[in-house]
């Protein structure tokens, strides 16, 4: 079946499909068929009946608890209506107006994957990829048409946090760049855009700065764990909340911040030093530190249970969603 032609009015495809039934593909799914007006059609396809029983379980939760917090713009029938599940992908593909590929973070496999795509979804469908620090180049070298690839990085649980990154590549044409963020705001989210396909994206390059920042310190000896920690969740954060590292450093004004950046960024530039808060890290895991998963990390977890843990976490991160949502409606917006 082919792809309808992009309507400028609507949007959204009648038609998408997710290849990759894992943690980010349910949520993904959920995302897709979960806006006001949503994606009729939309299908999950994993490669054994197996993982799409474990993603059934997944978004049946996910939906639950996004109505019990009244984040659903529709009532859970209807999201679940527009839900297919599938272990074929021709099946899976046909029609579609947009693929969101979310398989194991590995070169080969999201190539392979890609390659297929290119043979069974004619253009103007967009192929999205939810890749995580995979280059476009390295998985879209089979796709003809390499105009209509495109990053689509959701943060993790997809389904709860309202902002992901949509980032072209060289070859990514302006028509998908814009169709792929109209689509997001559309099903209410909030792109986050990405100009070029740079390691790290926008969040984990912000991201990685900050935790860099507090392994060294903490390999340093200059402060506890807690005290690092407290001074994100009870220092940083809140004000993180209310306006971001720009806007807060533009209200507290940038003639007391240059004076203090000036004598702090070359201490923060290490030079020899980057090597110490990676070494540090690199001891935990070689130790067999895996964090919660396995109760070691840079906190001792010793009867936490993983699944209770995050989903106390979800839950609290679903109500400063909604908070945020009543203060604020998520304005989905692609500045050019
Ligand atoms: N976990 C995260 O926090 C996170 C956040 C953002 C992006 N990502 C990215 O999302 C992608 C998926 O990650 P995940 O955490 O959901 O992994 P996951 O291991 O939970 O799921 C991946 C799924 O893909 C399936 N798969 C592998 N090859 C396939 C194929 N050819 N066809 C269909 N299914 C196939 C696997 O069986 C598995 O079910 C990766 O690229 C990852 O980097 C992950």
């Amino acid at each position: 079946m082919q792809p309808p032609a992009r309507d400028a009015r609507n949007p959204l495809p009648e038609r998408a499909a997710v290849i990759g039934a894992g943690l980010m593909g349910a949520g993904i799914a959920v995302v897709l068929a979960g806006g006001a007006h949503g994606i009729a059609h939309v299908t999950l396809m994993s490669r054994t009946e197996q993982s799409i029983s474990r993603a059934r379980t997944r978004i049946a939760g996910y939906i639950a608890d996004l109505a019990r917090h009244g984040l659903l713009a529709v009532d859970p029938a209807t999201v679940h209506s527009r839900l297919r599940f599938t272990t074929s992908l021709p099946e899976a593909v046909s029609g579609v107006g947009l693929v969101i590929e979310s398989v194991t973070e590995d070169a080969m496999t999201k190539r392979d994957l890609f390659s297929q795509l290119d043979a069974r979804v004619p253009p103007p469908a967009i192929l999205a990829s939810n890749t995580s620090a995979l280059p476009i180049a390295e998985f879209a070298g089979g796709v003809t048409h390499r105009d209509r690839v495109i990053i689509a990085h959701f943060l993790q649980p997809a389904h709860a946090l309202p902002v992901l990154e949509v980032v072209r590549g060289p070859e990514t044409s302006d028509e998908t760049d814009t169709a792929m963020c109209a689509i997001w705001t559309a099903l209410g989210r909030r792109p986050l855009r990405m100009r070029r396909d740079e390691p790290g994206f926008l969040i984990n390059r912000l991201q990685h700065a900050l935790v860099r920042e507090a392994v060294r310190m903490l390999a340093e000896g200059l402060a506890t764990a807690e005290d690092i920690d407290a001074a994100v969740t009870h220092g940083l954060a809140p004000r993180f909340v209310t306006a971001g590292p720009l806007r807060q450093r533009d209200v507290n004004g940038l003639a007391m911040h240059v004076k203090v950046a000036s004598r702090l960024w070359p201490e923060l530039d290490m030079g020899d030093g980057a090597s110490v808060p990676i070494n540090y890290l690199r001891a935990i895991v070689d130790a067999g530190g895996l964090g919660l998963e396995n109760g070691r990390g840079f906190y001792r977890w010793p009867d936490a249970n993983p699944k209770a843990v995050r989903s106390k976490l979800d839950d609290e991160l679903l109500t400063l969603v909604k908070l945020r949502r009543e203060t604020e409606e998520a304005s989905g917006s692609c500045l050019p």
